[in-house]
């Protein structure tokens, strides 16, 4: 169903994982998107962000699908790489009506008390104020297109029930949840909605690297707070994707200051 035809989207993280199906998802809808991701590593990780050359096939897989896209390398700690990307929105597509802020990154310290100052900092810099960042960025741009439109904010169950040796991780997403639930109320007037999803362990790079394996296999009781009730290992990108488009579209149009949670019951235990 083409629910987002003619509307215009931008998505951060979108290279890969959770947000590339987003971005494909959205696209399928009918939405031009402009994709952005970090394009470089970012310090301190153990694993590998995404690159250039992953946002560029994020964008041709779009188009081979009959979409339009544009790319742009954007932190999502640099607030005015995230304008001169909202810019872009409005000069190539017209506008700017759904923003789904999905950019994130993992770290595995051994206890939360013993993370290190930069695995703190570069939590909170990416998850929340890169969260924000991307809000006080595109909502001025929401409110000139003046059609409503939808935030979607990438949260995480670890926000929701705690997971050993993330606290990090766990405290950054939740200021995610407080922060969507003041937008959701400051914007609602306009009819732009604000929502987070909650993925449970979902299959991408971040929960499949030597890293992340090592963390879940060894880390005391980490593994039973991962296990899903239902008869899957992980999600998958596409899972995810296919919540936050409803959430963008019109059929979600009185749905605001919610929390979707999607993990297979991970959760409920
Ligand atoms: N995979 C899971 O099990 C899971 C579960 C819950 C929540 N999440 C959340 O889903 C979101 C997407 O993660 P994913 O699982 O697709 O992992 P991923 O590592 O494949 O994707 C994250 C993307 O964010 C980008 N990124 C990292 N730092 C950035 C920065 N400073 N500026 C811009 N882009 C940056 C990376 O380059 C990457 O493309 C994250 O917010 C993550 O916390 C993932």
């Amino acid at each position: 169903m083409r629910s987002l035809e003619d509307r215009v989207a931008l998505v951060t993280g979108a290279a890969r994982g959770i947000g590339r199906a987003t971005a494909l998802a959205l696209a399928d809808a009918g939405a031009a998107v402009v994709v952005t991701d970090v394009g470089r590593q970012v310090a301190g990780l153990t694993y590998g962000t995404a690159t250039g050359e992953d946002l560029a096939a994020t964008v041709a897989l779009i188009e081979e699908q009959g979409g339009r896209a544009a790319p742009a390398l954007v932190d999502v700690r640099d607030h005015d790489a995230l304008l001169a990307a909202v810019d872009l929105a409005e000069r190539s597509f017209g506008g700017l009506d759904v923003v789904v802020a999905n950019a994130g990154v993992a770290s595995w310290p051994a206890t939360t008390w013993q993370a290190t100052p930069e695995q703190w900092q570069t939590m909170i810099d990416v998850v929340l104020t890169g969260t924000w960042n991307t809000c006080r960025a595109a909502i001025p741009a929401m409110l000139r297109t003046g059609r409503g439109g939808s935030i979607v904010m990438v949260g995480s169950t670890a926000a929701v029930k705690p997971v050993p040796t993330i606290g990090h991780y766990a405290a950054a997403k939740n200021g995610v949840i407080g922060l969507m639930k003041s937008l959701a109320l400051e914007v609602a007037g306009d009819s732009i909605r604000v929502n987070v999803v909650h993925p449970g362990g979902t299959g991408t790079e971040m929960t499949q690297n030597p890293a992340a394996e090592h963390w879940q296999a060894t880390a005391p009781g980490v593994g039973g707070a991962l296990e899903l009730p239902m008869p899957i290992h992980r999600m998958e990108p596409l899972d995810v994707a296919a919540a936050i488009r409803w959430l963008c579209s019109p059929e979600a149009r009185y749905v605001t200051g919610t929390q979707l949670v999607l993990d297979a019951g991970a959760t409920l235990r």
